[in-house]
């Protein structure tokens, strides 16, 4: 159970596959829409964002975000908690930033993260990365439904 019980993550699954069959609209803007809805309803994700990888440059790409524009449009594999995630595969969930030594700040009013890998036919093709202005507010629930976001946007691309 999350530990903002502001709203049931389960109740959101509907609306993200609506959005996501929206055909009229490019892949991105069902994405940035996806972003959109997870920010206004949870109330501790304040910033979210999908990165794609470019594996010829070694870099992440942000694709589709909700929340304060961020300077770290392009993220070399290997840096920060997003790089980091690009190369072990791994869900990756910080509850203190502070904690972190490889971590890029997006703001300071930044406390904690969780990045999720997005696999395309088993292969890491991007992520999603939720930034919280919380301290530890993240739990396996929200692993296993940012996993589920993931599942069907791939299904999209
Ligand atoms: N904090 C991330 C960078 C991306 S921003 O959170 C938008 C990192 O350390 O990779």
């Amino acid at each position: 159970m999350p530990k903002f019980m502001n709203v049931n993550l389960e109740s959101l699954k509907p609306t993200i596959k609506s959005l996501l069959q929206i055909e009229e609209r490019s892949p991105e803007d069902r994405l940035t829409a996806v972003c959109e809805l997870l920010r206004e309803r949870i109330d501790y994700y304040d910033w979210v964002g999908f990165y794609f990888a470019n594996d010829a440059k070694r870099e992440l790409h942000l694709k589709s975000f909700a929340g304060e524009p961020t300077n770290h449009t392009v993220i070399p594999f290997g840096k920060g908690i997003c790089g980091q995630v690009a190369e072990n595969n791994s869900n990756f969930v910080v509850p203190d930033v502070e904690e972190q030594d490889n971590y890029i700040s997006c703001g300071v009013l930044v406390k904690a993260e969780i990045v999720i890998p997005l696999f395309k036919d088993g292969k890491n093709i991007g992520q999603i990365d939720v930034d919280s202005h919380s301290i530890d507010p993240f739990t396996e629930e929200d692993e296993r439904f940012l996993e589920w976001v993931n599942k069907a946007v791939s299904e999209i691309l």
